[in-house]
């Protein structure tokens, strides 16, 4: 168990800290159209608010972070915004990673890598390669993933596999999804108000504690994330048996 490092909450006082947090970042658009500025401006402050909130993982312990930065609906945004967010993930993976590696991250992608170009999905394949032992915190980028299509290839990777039905229990089919080899997030967070899950996780989130906050994304920091552990540590988790 981690001390708490939030500002707001003695460091004495100590309390569970989730295993998996996994995070809807949403609301860089109204961010930007707030201030006047271009949506890419909202998605540029995001990718800083990624900074801090892996920062603050480390800080409290937490061991998985999922971020969902780009969802499999995102490819129906106009092209202007899906380049703009395919150059900041590029750059941010080209600026990043040294630090990351240092910081003893290993960095996992789920999703259909492959549709933003051979020379992304590489590189993202050569950053999972050099950090893949690192154990300080894992984080997981979810890019171009969509929880229904995840679903789908498991079934599809079941039944190459040849297994039967008999062979099928809930246990042996998580491990065909690309979140095989990962606790299921214990705390879902979505920024910005909005109060839906968008096909994110759909199978490993059964039993997460949700918490929706009104913030906008690109003003997530060490301050929210700590405020959302503390909220979460205020949860009483039942996994639907009866009360102790
Ligand atoms: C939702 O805001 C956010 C996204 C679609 C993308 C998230 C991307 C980032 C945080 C930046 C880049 C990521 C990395 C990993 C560097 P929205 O555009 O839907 O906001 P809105 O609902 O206010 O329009």
């Amino acid at each position: 168990m981690s001390e708490p490092v939030s500002p707001g909450v003695p460091r004495h006082v100590a309390f569970d800290v989730p295993r998996h947090v996994a995070i809807i970042m949403d609301g860089n658009g109204r961010w930007a159209k707030a201030r006047g500025l271009p949506r890419v401006a909202g998605h540029r402050e995001g990718a800083k608010a990624v900074r801090r909130t892996i920062q603050a993982a480390i800080d409290h312990g937490v061991p998985y972070l999922t971020l969902f930065a780009f969802s499999s609906e995102n490819w129906q945004r106009p092209a202007d915004e899906v380049a703009d967010l395919t150059f900041l993930m590029k750059h941010y993976l080209r600026n990043e990673l040294a630090e990351l590696h240092e910081k003893g991250v290993r960095l996992r992608v789920i999703g259909e890598r492959e549709r933003f170009g051979p020379a992304l999905a590489e590189e993202l394949d050569a950053a999972e390669r050099k950090t893949a032992s690192n154990t300080k915190l894992t984080l997981v980028m979810a890019i171009s993933y969509g929880g229904r299509a995840e679903i789908v290839t498991a079934v599809k990777r079941a039944m190459l596999a040849g297994v039967s039905p008999q062979e099928i229990t809930e246990q042996s089919f998580s491990g065909f999804l690309s979140t095989a080899d990962l606790p299921d997030p214990d705390l879902l967070i979505r920024t910005s108000g909005e109060q839906r899950v968008s096909n994110f996780l759909l199978w490993q989130i059964a039993y997460a504690e949700i918490l929706f906050t009104p913030g906008l994304w690109p003003d997530f920091g060490a301050a929210e994330f700590a405020a959302a552990l503390e909220n979460y540590a205020t949860r009483e988790r039942r996994f639907g048996a009866r009360p102790v």
